[in-house]
């Protein structure tokens, strides 16, 4: 299957914050960020395959500093590796100041997407070539990140054994 290089599936998004976005703290809401998050990093996975994808699982977002009302706030994503039918989303935020200028990296993360044909069944994935220094770091300790995402899924559907459908309410 053709290989495609990470800056082929590179997208970036840049917004204001703006009153309804904030916390109790004046700063930008999280669910606000992931939403942000989850939006860019799915037109990257679908540019890498071109084919539909689903959210299969946030793997990790860190949140670095508080992004405030007089900030904009950056976001940068890429493939960054690819299973067989998956493929793996790194989310780079930063923030500026805009009075200042000063920049920071405001949060990361990491998302998994799977390709889905119209069945609704997985399909292979082009594999992902890396060319700058950030997209080698992020493809050579992409196999530890999978694995424990392996262990993570594994755990989950255990725990999903266990865990009762009944509301409390009914
Ligand atoms: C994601 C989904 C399609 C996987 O389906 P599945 O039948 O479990 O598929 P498989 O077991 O064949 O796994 C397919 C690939 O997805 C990966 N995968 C599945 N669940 C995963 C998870 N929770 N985290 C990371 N990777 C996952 C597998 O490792 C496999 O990767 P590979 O082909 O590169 O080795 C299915 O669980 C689903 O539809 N989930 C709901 C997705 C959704 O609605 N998202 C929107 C958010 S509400």
């Amino acid at each position: 299957m053709k290989k495609r290089y990470a800056r082929e599936s590179r997208c970036y998004k840049t917004a204001r914050v703006f009153p309804p976005d904030v916390n109790n703290h004046n700063t930008l809401f999280g669910g606000k960020l992931m939403a942000y998050i989850d939006d860019i990093a799915s037109i990257a996975a679908t540019k890498h395959c071109r084919q539909s994808v689903v959210t299969a699982s946030t793997d990790s977002v860190d949140f670095l500093h508080p992004i405030r009302p007089t900030d904009a706030v950056s976001l940068e994503s890429f493939v960054t590796w690819t299973g067989r039918t998956s493929i793996e989303v790194f989310v780079k935020v930063v923030k500026e100041d805009l009075l200042s200028g000063e920049r920071k990296i405001a949060a990361t993360s990491f998302l998994t997407f799977v390709s889905l044909n119209a069945n609704r069944t997985p399909i292979a994935v082009p594999s992902v070539v890396p060319e700058t220094e950030e997209e080698m770091k992020l493809y050579e300790t992409a196999p530890r990140r999978a694995e424990a995402r392996r262990v993570r899924r594994k755990e989950s559907k255990e725990f999903a054994d266990f865990l009762t459908v009944n509301q409390p309410w009914e």
